[in-house]
């Protein structure tokens, strides 16, 4: 049996094999505190369930249009255009199970092999591997922690070249919550434009923003002609089960969006996106309430991992993660991500599953209770204390 050697290319996420851990070890009886995945622990608001089930109980359960219903096509460009001030056409958007395939898609459509594609380091595991799936180079971005992990445009110039096809961006930021701000975007739109790069704008916390207005690249002229944004329903509404997401895309990339999705899922669960269609339109109080509330617990964690000799930890702009420095401890994150799982009852990610440039940090997912947060940080406390 040979396997294809780009599926050999493929990495993954390690988020869900120290879930499928923790699992185990909560299933032999022990304590775990999850702070591994990035899964708001709020339910679906009630309003968006009770629209899925209506929809279900009226009978759209077959194939919808393969780019999505499109009633929920034209709320998302509405939505899209209302939030980053830009001109979005219906047409321009593809409903898709989830944000992921956008990536996925739009990695395929525009790689050859020879290509390089520009990513953050650290940054969602996906991209490195869909890069080298599809067969193009992957050329780290640093997001360091002295720049508060936001972009150095000077370094970005820097590694920008002829060969240069995509590049990812991810603000606000998984795993560090860092955040670009207006200037510099606008200085990565003119450097795109200048070498002909197309964006790959991964927006899906944009509307999980603490104190900073949200910015997109797409604000830019020129840009929303060369950028494909990847937003959706999983984190803003707590529907990462739902499997709902979207992509926009410049007029010329859709129609072979639309053929990559029919070649794979053929369209988006129709109920699905009737439940989505709610989540826009109806009351957005829920969103609000969550994002107060993770504010309270991103507060509570900063504040207690920093009181923890040999951690320190920056405060995260937006998004639900910290990601904090461990390097003083004198033991690899890997081995602090494995350790703290099995001795302390933790579950966090060590920063070297989102790049090089993750070594020696560790991500806590700030989407449990302050409590559990709390006894968490207690956790770790005396585990550090303990080295
Ligand atoms: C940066 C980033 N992009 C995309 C996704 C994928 O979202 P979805 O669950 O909608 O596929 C995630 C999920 O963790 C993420 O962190």
């Amino acid at each position: 049996m040979q396997l294809s050697s780009a599926v050999q290319k493929l990495g993954t996420e390690t988020a869900f094999k120290v879930l499928a851990k923790a699992k185990e070890l909560e299933a032999a009886g022990r304590s775990i505190i999850h702070l591994e995945i990035g899964q708001p622990d709020f339910s679906t608001p009630k309003n968006v369930c009770n629209a899925g089930k209506q929809a279900i109980d009226e009978g759209h359960t077959g194939y919808g249009p393969t780019c999505g219903l499109p009633v929920f096509r034209e709320a998302i460009a509405t939505h899209v255009g209302e939030l980053r001030s830009i001109d979005v056409k219906p047409s321009q958007v593809v409903v898709t199970p989830g944000g992921k395939p956008v990536m996925f898609y739009t990695l395929l459509a525009l790689i050859e092999p020879g290509d390089e594609v520009v990513y953050p380091d650290p940054g969602f595991p996906i991209y490195g591997s869909l890069i080298r799936y599809a067969g193009a180079k992957p050329v780290p971005m640093p997001l360091l922690e002295s720049s508060d992990f936001s972009f150095d445009v000077d370094h970005l110039r820097s590694i920008v070249s002829g060969k240069t096809k995509l590049l990812i961006l991810n603000s606000p930021q998984n795993p560090t919550g860092g955040v670009l701000g207006k200037a510099a975007l606008q200085e990565v739109a003119e450097l795109c434009i200048k070498h002909d790069v197309t964006v790959l704008s991964d927006e899906i916390y944009s509307r999980l923003l603490y104190d900073d207005q949200f910015e997109s690249i797409t604000q830019f002229d020129g840009m929303i002609e060369r950028t494909a944004i990847l937003d959706g329903f999983s984190k803003t509404y707590s529907m990462t089960g739902w499997r709902l997401g979207y992509g926009v895309f410049p007029d010329w990339l859709v129609d072979s969006i639309e053929r990559l999705m029919v070649n794979s899922n053929s369209c988006t669960a129709t109920f699905v996106q009737h439940a989505g269609l709610e989540a826009l339109r109806g009351p957005q109080e829920p969103v609000d309430a969550m994002l107060k509330e993770f504010r309270e617990r991103r507060d509570f964690i900063v504040k207690g991992l920093n009181q923890i000799p040999g951690i320190s930890c920056r405060v995260p702009r937006g998004a639900f993660y910290a990601f904090a420095n461990v390097s003083e401890l004198g033991v690899e994150s890997k081995e602090l991500e494995a350790r703290l799982l099995d001795e302390a009852g933790v579950a966090c990610l060590a920063g070297d599953g989102f790049g090089e440039n993750g070594h020696g940090f560790l991500r806590f997912s700030y989407a449990n209770s302050i409590e559990n947060i709390g006894e968490a940080l207690k956790r770790i406390r005396e585990f550090v204390a303990g080295l």
